[in-house]
């Protein structure tokens, strides 16, 4: 098998969301697969590979080829002494630990309804994530896609007046601002605690493309310096046009899909799917390198 990545539209959007094909990734990978898929993430930021029946051991070791493994169990309402999943899986589920459907008004449910804002995993830690691995196990009958924003095309088409001001500017990113959004509020004193702002910057240099985009996500609540409600309105406004259609690759699962996406070049959101029914997808997290604050502006 020789591996080959394409484009998945190759039209309107070549250089976005690529199909990875020629690959079995529940084996252990060459060093030159790995090169050949990190370049691809690169150049795309979103691959797509079919088919792959991958068991939560195979996931993490394919991730490790890309970076170290965040752990995944501290910025979640779920009890982190009673996972699911290990430390390493990120619970991209509508399942309680005995694997049942979570009821509608569950609180861990409820909480994880934050996903369907535009975000990039992780921003509201100081590293923020790479790397994000999907691993769907289990997909409702339809809805549950996950769509994908190019952060790169969107700060390549903001006018030279804005990119200039972005560049200046540095946000505070937090859970508590997503959840605040969709009127999840209800935090405990030590969740208010573990979920305190990070800073970042808004605009970002990849540090192996180069190439710069927004740093937005739905975390995003303050840029340091700016009265609160402008702060808002001026990242509601970049989400708004970061977001056009035009820069957006929606994905349509098909169980076994693995979809890999880079966290510093796009945002990504679920959207509705019937909450009775059940969606088990798992998520391993490559960790960045370094605080935004201390890449090169
Ligand atoms: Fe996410």
């Amino acid at each position: 098998m020789t591996i080959s990545i394409q484009p998945i539209d190759p039209v309107s959007r070549p250089f976005f969301a690529g199909e990875v094909s020629g690959i079995d990734i529940t084996r252990p990978i060459t060093r030159e697969e790995a090169t050949s898929i990190a370049q691809g993430m690169d150049q795309f930021g979103v691959l797509v590979f079919h088919d792959q029946r991958l068991t939560d051991e195979a996931q993490m070791e394919f991730s490790r080829n890309f970076g170290e493994l965040e752990v995944a169990t501290t910025h979640t309402v779920r009890d982190a002494a009673k996972t699911r999943l290990g430390v390493h899986i990120n619970d991209i589920s509508n399942l309680d630990n005995d694997s049942n459907v979570l009821a509608r008004d569950d609180r861990r449910r409820l909480f994880s309804l934050g996903t369907r804002l535009w975000h990039s995993d992780s921003s509201f830690k100081e590293v923020p994530a790479k790397y994000s691995l999907l691993s769907a196990r289990i997909i409702p009958s339809k809805g549950g896609e996950t769509e994908f924003a190019d952060m790169r095309a969107a700060f390549d088409a903001l006018d030279d007046d804005l990119k200039a001001e972005c560049e200046t500017l540095v946000c505070e990113h937090s859970q508590l601002f997503s959840r605040e959004q969709i009127g999840f509020s209800n935090f405990t004193d030590d969740e208010r605690r573990r979920f305190a702002p990070a800073r970042q910057r808004l605009v970002r240099r990849h540090p192996s493309s180069g190439r710069r985009s927004l740093f937005l996500a739905s975390h995003a609540g303050t840029i340091v310096g700016w009265p609160m409600p402008e702060a808002r309105m001026f990242l509601r406004d970049l989400v708004e046009h970061a977001t056009q259609r035009k820069f957006v690759y929606a994905h349509t699962w098909r169980q076994f899909d693995l979809v890999i996406w880079d966290n510093q070049a796009t945002m990504h959101r679920g959207r509705r799917y019937d909450a009775s029914e059940a969606r088990d997808m798992h998520r391993t997290t490559v960790a960045g390198l370094r605080s935004t604050m201390a890449e090169a502006a």
